[in-house]
């Protein structure tokens, strides 16, 4: 097979953090990908990310004479098989379709004279707005194919809707289909196997989710803010990526996430139990908001107020930590151990304190004092702390943290796998 190219337009949204696995992907296919980041699309994912998993140089600029006297954009345009904006933003769409030229990204496009996708991604409203529609009809009419975007939920608070960029196996088919390489190109990438479609495929991953209660008497419990959103999102991410997946989930008020086996428990000393006995598994998550302490002897009778008598002390003791015992060292160790850190202040550093403390492999740490609204809340602003560093997550709904994060998963093994070959 001819190596076949593309130019990738990264428009300025939020999905654009999808593109950095869509190049992954694209080069695991053999396809040359060269990216023109708009300047918008600068302020989603840097140019030096783009060109390390490319590895090709970045264009961003028109009249960058080093690239014009290298290549020039009318050839860029051109040497492409195909052109490909993701995510094409309102603005990107209302350019093209009214033939502006004001910059590298949209002069690429009036000059190109190959086929040309675009994959939209935008505020619902803006989806809709007449404006919006009637340039994607434009397009369509001038030749343009178009995939429409995803329904589910948004970056902004509380916004759901049709505007999500679609997830990067949909994207890498589109572009094969429009490159030709389906068949024969597919099967030797494997990029379109059932193990590539569901990367975590025969894969099982621990997940624990949501606060503990540690009882005080029958009735009464000492507990945490925690929503369990986060941890029940990976889990259902981690499911529909193909692993089977086990959630261990303290008392939480949402619903268990299908195609996930729960175990609910209540109590740290009910969690580990829960989580050793699912073991052996490949990845553990461990998103639990577990109650550091206990109380030492919980009363089997509600505690009664006494007529004059002292308030009762609580007497606390340490709970075991659940994380800790399963990241030890052992035959039972999961290859991948990511922990969670939830801080009020010096968030990466002791995120960094806890990598070490706790023998995991990954810390995503969060910033969850209560002016962020994180805890109980539908939005996260994560960082990937490991060995290599801390990497700082642009803010996404917790289902876009747990959709990027299972695709770290999964790449993260399959690198492992290939290394080990
Ligand atoms: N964790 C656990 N069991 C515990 C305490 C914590 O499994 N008893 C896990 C959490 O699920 C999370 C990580 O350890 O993945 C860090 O939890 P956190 O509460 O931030 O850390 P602590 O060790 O409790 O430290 P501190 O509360 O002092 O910040």
């Amino acid at each position: 097979m001819t190596q076949k190219r593309i130019v990738l337009i990264i428009g300025g949204g939020i999905a654009a953090y999808k593109c950095l696995d869509l190049i992954r992907r694209l080069k695991e296919c053999g396809v040359t990908v060269r990216v023109v980041l708009t300047r918008a699309g600068e302020q989603f994912v840097t140019p030096l990310s783009v060109g390390a998993l490319s590895n090709e140089p970045v264009f961003t600029n028109l009249f960058d004479l080093d690239a014009e006297r290298e290549i020039g954009h009318i050839r860029l345009s051109r040497d492409a098989d195909l052109i490909v904006v993701a995510p094409a933003t309102a603005d990107l769409l209302a350019k093209m379709a009214g033939g502006h030229a004001d910059d590298l990204a949209s002069t690429v496009l009036m000059a190109t004279d190959k086929p040309v996708i675009v994959a939209p991604a935008m505020n619902p409203r803006m989806w809709l707005h007449p404006a919006t529609q009637r340039n994607v009809a434009q397009l369509k009419a001038d030749g343009i194919t178009v995939i429409d975007p995803a329904v589910g939920e948004m970056a902004e608070r509380g916004e759901a809707g049709s505007g999500r960029l679609p997830e990067v196996p949909e994207l890498v088919a589109r572009i094969e289909t429009a490159l030709g390489i389906g068949g024969p190109a597919l099967a030797a990438s494997n990029v379109n196997s059932p193990s590539e479609r569901l990367p975590l495929a025969g894969r099982h991953v621990l997940v624990t989710s949501g606060p503990t209660h540690e009882p005080i008497d029958p009735v009464r419990y000492i507990a945490n803010r925690s929503s369990g959103k986060q941890g029940h999102a990976i889990a259902a991410a981690a499911a529909r990526a193909g692993a089977r997946v086990t959630l261990v989930s303290g008392p939480v008020n949402i619903a268990d996430p299908s195609g996930v086996e729960v175990v609910h428990v209540e109590t740290a000393a009910q969690m580990l139990k829960a989580a050793c006995g699912a073991l052996p598994a490949d990845v553990g998550v461990f998103t639990a908001a577990v109650a550091d302490w206990r109380i030492a002897t919980a009363a089997n009778q509600k505690i009664k107020k006494q007529a004059g008598a002292k308030a009762p002390k609580l007497m606390l003791a340490e709970n075991p930590d659940v994380l800790k015992t399963i990241a030890a060292d052992g035959p039972q160790r999961p290859g991948l151990i990511i922990g969670f850190a939830a801080e009020t202040d010096n968030v990466t550093a002791y995120a960094a304190g806890k990598l070490k403390s706790k023998n995991a492999d990954w810390i995503v740490a969060n910033d969850v004092s209560p002016e962020t609204g994180i805890m109980g809340g539908d939005r996260n602003r994560v960082h990937l702390v490991s060995v290599k560093g801390v990497e700082d997550w642009p803010e996404m709904s917790k289902e876009d943290v747990a959709e990027a994060l299972v695709a770290r998963i999964a790449a993260h093994l399959r690198a492992h796998e290939d290394a080990s070959e």
